[in-house]
């Protein structure tokens, strides 16, 4: 089968497509035959030597990768849920070697759902580590309810888009940060209040945030622990709750968090409803055909990708 193999961390040209073995079936796993490939920030990283990199640099090859959607082509010997021939989607075994830039991937069952079908194979690979870490840090984390006021930095991305959608399905109030450029597909996805942060300063124009959800960092959360209410909490997923913005928070009665997406095929059950009922919806901007992985590397490393960028097999 063909694969990206990493050949060293550096550039997007370091992913070179190879014919490889396909990978061997564990009892618990499902062979899938790829359709479609997501790619995000984290994927960019650990190619370039960064992120998860280092726990995949002693693995032969390194394939990089985690969100697949495709289509189910052999089980192992105990797989109950799948069988060959059913379309799944999902985030494969993350954070560790997931392997998914290949035609073929081994996935564990319990990381997968079924695809919907009215739900196309980019949209559905679009749907996996972006919307599971929306998913996982308002439900399970925040435990969100009708009525609060989310504030959500990057509102437009892969993860911001999901986590406006998300909060909304649940009765949230919605406030987000994009540049003009995003200012009517932020519209469309739902997000009621939008604050072009080029121009803007949040400080000034917000207040009494139940949950403040960082995706930028440190400097996001100092800003942010000012607009969040006693009894609030901030969720970072790039490790803003550092040791100074902790004491600040907890100085102000505000509860703080860092976080991981973890791979989860009951959550992927709940976003394939979701998806179904047309209550969240997938923007991909870019479909790329996997011989231009790179491409699509360099367009997700620009920070300003709206949505997701999503791989296309044969
Ligand atoms: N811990 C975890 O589990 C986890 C999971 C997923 C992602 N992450 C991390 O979270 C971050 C976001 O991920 P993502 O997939 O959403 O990234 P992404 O899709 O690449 O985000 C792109 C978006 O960021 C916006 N943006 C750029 N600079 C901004 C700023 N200063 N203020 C507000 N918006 C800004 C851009 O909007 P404009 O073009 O309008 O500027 C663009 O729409 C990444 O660093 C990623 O590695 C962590």
């Amino acid at each position: 089968m063909k694969a990206a193999v990493l050949q060293e961390p550096g550039a997007p040209e370091n992913l070179l497509i190879q014919e490889i073995a396909e990978p061997l079936l564990q009892d618990t796993e499902v062979l899938v035959k790829v359709k479609a490939i997501s790619i995000n920030p984290v994927d960019v990283k650990t190619r370039s030597g960064k992120a998860l990199y280092g726990q995949l640099k002693n693995d032969n090859p390194v394939i990089v990768g985690w969100d697949i959607s495709g289509e189910v082509t052999a089980v192992g010997n105990a797989v109950k849920q799948f069988k060959p021939g059913d379309a799944v989607f999902g985030m494969v075994n993350f954070p560790g070697h997931g392997k998914a830039y290949a035609e073929y991937v081994a996935a564990p069952e319990n990381h997968l759902a079924l695809k919907p079908a009215a739900i196309s194979h980019p949209k559905a690979a679009a749907s996996t580590l972006a919307a599971l870490t929306a998913w996982q840090v308002l439900v399970h984390l925040a435990g969100i309810k009708a009525g609060q006021k989310v504030f959500i930095q990057a509102a437009a991305g892969g993860v911001g888009h999901y986590a406006v959608q998300i909060a909304k399905h649940f009765g949230a109030y919605t406030i987000g940060t994009a540049s003009a450029a995003n200012t009517d597909f932020l519209q469309e996805i739902g997000l009621d209040e939008h604050i072009d942060y080029t121009k803007e300063d949040f400080t000034q124009l917000v207040q009494e945030v139940d949950l403040f959800f960082d995706t930028l960092g440190a400097e996001s959360v100092a800003k942010g622990l000012s607009v969040v209410k006693n009894g609030g909490q901030v969720i970072s997923i790039l490790g803003g709750c550092n040791e100074a913005n902790q004491k600040k928070a907890e100085e102000a009665g505000i509860k703080t968090m860092n976080y991981l997406v973890q791979s989860s095929g009951t959550d992927m059950e709940e976003l394939a409803r979701l998806l179904e009922a047309g209550q969240v919806k997938a923007h991909v901007s870019q479909e790329f055909p996997f011989e231009n992985i790179a491409a699509a590397h360099k367009q997700v490393e620009t920070g300003k990708t709206r949505g997701k960028v999503v791989l296309i097999l044969p």
